[in-house]
């Protein structure tokens, strides 16, 4: 099984996504890979956004090595399930693929929280420390009902 998280940029929201869910992922003891990509270019080979880096070593998750770049159609072959951040994601990714298979595992990944709600993770870049704090608080809720389904699937 392999995880996709997405977003706009990939330096803010999908790396502290695929941090958390690392960090769950071996807490579990889990064999499942996860990784993440932006729609966009625009960070395509930066760290993550050095508050999403704070964020994550106060909660004893290291982010520093993620690089940003952007998802391909190839990822829609590699990847089990893709989660997307916001609704824009969400078109975004779609757009690159025509294959129902494929665009069936392009999630928003906060209907994980409130099934069929389609809410967006809000995007913190603009905004200050309280966004990056509000975004991991969503994003580890929804990081461990992906735990469960695993562990159901896996039962
Ligand atoms: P992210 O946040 O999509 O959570 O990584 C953003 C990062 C960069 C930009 C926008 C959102 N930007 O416009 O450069």
């Amino acid at each position: 099984m392999k995880i996709l998280m997405v977003c706009l940029g990939n330096i803010c929201r999908s790396p502290l996504a695929e941090g958390i869910l690392q960090n769950k992922l071996i807490k579990n003891s889990l064999d499942v890979s996860v990784d993440s990509a932006a729609t966009s270019d625009y960070h395509v080979g930066d760290k993550p956004d050095s508050r999403s880096i704070s964020k994550a070593a106060e909660c004893g998750i290291d982010i520093t090595a993620q690089r940003g770049r952007q998802i391909q159609n190839s990822d829609f072959q590699k990847f089990d399930r893709i989660f997307v951040m916001d609704t824009s994601n969400y078109s975004n990714t779609v757009a690159l693929t025509n294959k129902l298979k494929e665009i069936n595992k392009v999630e928003l990944i906060l209907n994980l929280i409130n099934p069929g709600s389609n809410q967006s993770v809000p995007d913190p870049y603009f905004g200050g420390k309280d966004g990056f704090k509000n975004v991991y608080r969503l994003l580890d809720a929804a990081c461990n009902v992906i735990i469960k389904q695993i562990k159901n699937e896996q039962s």
